[in-house]
C-alpha cells in the first residue's frame, strides 16, 4: 500500500512514541583533529577576534595560521600565531582547549583563517573584520538556547543563519546549555551550529545555568565556558568573559554577567560601578546591552526586582537603547512605561526585549509593560542598525515575521519606538503542551482571564 506525505500527516502514523527510549551514549568525544571552533568577538573587532578550539590530550601544541582571503586558492604571506591551551578535566570528558588572538587586522577586510596542529587542522574559515567608522549593519540575537540543541535548537540556528548569513556577530542572551559541566550539552550546541560557530563572531552573555555551586558553595561559572570562549578582557576582576563590552561600528555592545549580579553583592557593586563607567565614557552613535535576565520580565511569576532597581535608572540616565535578554522562555517587548500599543511614542529608555530560541517553554506574564508576547515558539532576531534607526525583527524559526519595531532618533537626540507589529500575525498566546496538561481547569481559566484582559488594554 502506498501512503502518501499528506496522508501520514493527516492521520497522524508519525505521531507515534518515541523510538529512541533510552539516553544515547554522548557521542562528541575530543580526537586528534580540532572540532569546536569558537571566533569570539574581539575587544577592536575592526582589527581583532578571539578563537579556540578542542582537540584531545594527546596533542598539546595547537596554532593558528592567519591569511588575507583571496579568490585564489592561493596562500599569501600567512602568520602562524601560538595558542595557549587549557584543560578541560570532566569525567569522560577531558580534553584540551586552545586559544589565540587576532590584532593589528585591517579593518573591513576578508581573512582567513585555520586552527589545529602540525599533522591535522581545520579548514580555510573566512571572517570580516568590523569597519572602523560607522556603517550600517546587522546581527543575530538569539534567546535560551539551554535543551535539546541536537533535536530542536539546530533548526533555529540554522534558519537565523539562513536569513542572515552576512550577520555582523551572533548574539546568545544566556542559557546557552542546561546542566553545568555536562560535556554532552557542549557537543550538541556544537553539533547544531557547526561552522558557523567558527565564522560569524560570537556574543554570550552567561544565565544561570552557566553556574554551579562548588564545594564551598561558591557561586562558580560552568567548567567549559572559558576554554570554548576567547572574548574580551575589560570587565571588572573576577568577570573576565562574562562583563565585558566592545565597539562594533559605533555600536557599543555591553555583557553585564546578571547571575553574578543577583547572587554574590561584589559582584553587584563592581558590575554597576564597571557599568556606569563604560556608559559614562562612550563615543557610540548605539549601545545595546545584554544580560540574561530580564529588567521587566515576560515569564508568569517572575520578577527581578534588585536587578531593576540597580540598572533601569543608569539605563534611562546614559543613555541604553536596546536591552536584550532571555531566561523568562516565552517572547516580550515593551518599554518600562505602562501604555497601551501605539504606533509611535516617545522613548524615555530604552526598548527591553526577551526571547527564546530552544524549546523548553513557560507562560507568559502579560503584564503591563509588554507591548507583543509570544507563548510556546521558537524564535530569532535580526537586529539592524543604521544611523538614526535601530531595528529589530523577531522571526519564528519557520521563518514568519513575528515583532518588529525602530527606534528612530531625531537630530535632538530625541528617540521614539514605531511599532510594526499591529499590522502583523496574530500573536501566539496559546499555553505550551506541558502546561495544557499540567494546569487545572481554574488556571486555565486564570489565564484565559489575564489574556482578554491584555488584548483589551492593548487596544485602549
Ligand atoms: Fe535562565
Amino acid at each position: 500500500m502506498r501512503i502518501s506525505i499528506a496522508a501520514i500527516l493527516t492521520i497522524g502514523v508519525l505521531q507515534t512514541a518515541p523510538v529512541f527510549a533510552q539516553e544515547p551514549v554522548s557521542a562528541y568525544p575530543a580526537t586528534k583533529v580540532p572540532d569546536r571552533i569558537m571566533l569570539s568577538i574581539g575587544e577592536k573587532p575592526a582589527s581583532g577576534m578571539g578563537v579556540s578550539w578542542r582537540m584531545d590530550t594527546t596533542v598539546t601544541t595547537g596554532y593558528v595560521e592567519l591569511a588575507l582571503a583571496k579568490a585564489e586558492p592561493e596562500l599569501i604571506n600567512p602568520v602562524t600565531l601560538p595558542a595557549t591551551v587549557e584543560t578541560l578535566d570532566l569525567p569522560g570528558a577531558k580534553a584540551h582547549y586552545f586559544s589565540a588572538t587576532f590584532t593589528g587586522l585591517i579593518p573591513d577586510t576578508l581573512y582567513m583563517y585555520r586552527v589545529g596542529d602540525a599533522v591535522n587542522r581545520s579548514e580555510w574559515i573566512q571572517f570580516r573584520t568590523a569597519a572602523e567608522k560607522f556603517r550600517p549593519f546587522s546581527f543575530l540575537y538569539l534567546g535560551d538556547a539551554q535543551n535539546d540543541h541536537k533535536e530542536w535548537w539546530s533548526r533555529t540556528i540554522r534558519a537565523a543563519f539562513q536569513h542572515e548569513a552576512s550577520a555582523a556577530f551572533m548574539l546568545h542572551a544566556g542559557d546557552l546549555i542546561n546542566r553545568t559541566n555536562v560535556d554532552k550539552e557542549w557537543g550538541e550546541f556544537f553539533y547544531a551550529g557547526g561552522w558557523m560557530h567558527a565564522m560569524i563572531p560570537c556574543v554570550p552573555t552567561a544565565g544561570n545555568h552557566e553556574f554551579y555551586r562548588d564545594e564551598q558553595r561558591k557561586l562558580t561559572l560552568t567548567k567549559h565556558w572559558r576554554p570554548t570562549f576567547n572574548l574580551p578582557l575589560n570587565g571588572p576582576e573576577g568577570l573576565e568573559e562574562l562583563t565585558y563590552f566592545f565597539d562594533y561600528q559605533q555600536v557599543r555592545v555591553i555583557s553585564i554577567s546578571s547571575q553574578s549580579l543577583l547572587l554574590s553583592k561584589e559582584d553587584s557593586i563592581s558590575q554597576v560601578k564597571w557599568l556606569e563607567n563604560v556608559l559614562k565614557n562612550n563615543p557610540n552613535k548605539w549601545t545595546i546591552l545584554t544580560m540574561h535576565h530580564p529588567v521587566f520580565s515576560s515569564g508568569n511569576g517572575r520578577d527581578n526586582k534588585s536587578l531593576r532597581d540597580a540598572f533601569q535608572p543608569i539605563f534611562e540616565k546614559y543613555p541604553v537603547d536596546l536591552v536584550l535578554t532571555g531566561h523568562d522562555h516565552t517572547y516580550g517587548r515593551g518599554t518600562a512605561e505602562t501604555s497601551p500599543q501605539q504606533k509611535r511614542q516617545p522613548l524615555k529608555g530604552p526598548v527591553y526585549v526577551v526571547s527564546v530560541s530552544g524549546p523548553k517553554m513557560y507562560v507568559p506574564s502579560l503584564e503591563p509593560w509588554l507591548q507583543r508576547v509570544a507563548a510556546n515558539t521558537q524564535l530569532y532576531q535580526r537586529v539592524k542598525v543604521e544611523s538614526d534607526k535601530i531595528r529589530l525583527e523577531a522571526y519564528t524559526v519557520t521563518g514568519e515575521l513575528y515583532d518588529a519595531f525602530d527606534i528612530v532618533r531625531n537630530k535632538n537626540g530625541e528617540k521614539e519606538l514605531v511599532d510594526w507589529a499591529p499590522g502583523l500575525m496574530k500573536e501566539r498566546l496559546n499555553l505550551p503542551a506541558s502546561y495544557r496538561e499540567r494546569y487545572k481547569a481554574e488556571e486555565k481559566a486564570e489565564y484565559e482571564k489575564k489574556k482578554t484582559e491584555y488584548l483589551k488594554r492593548k487596544k485602549q
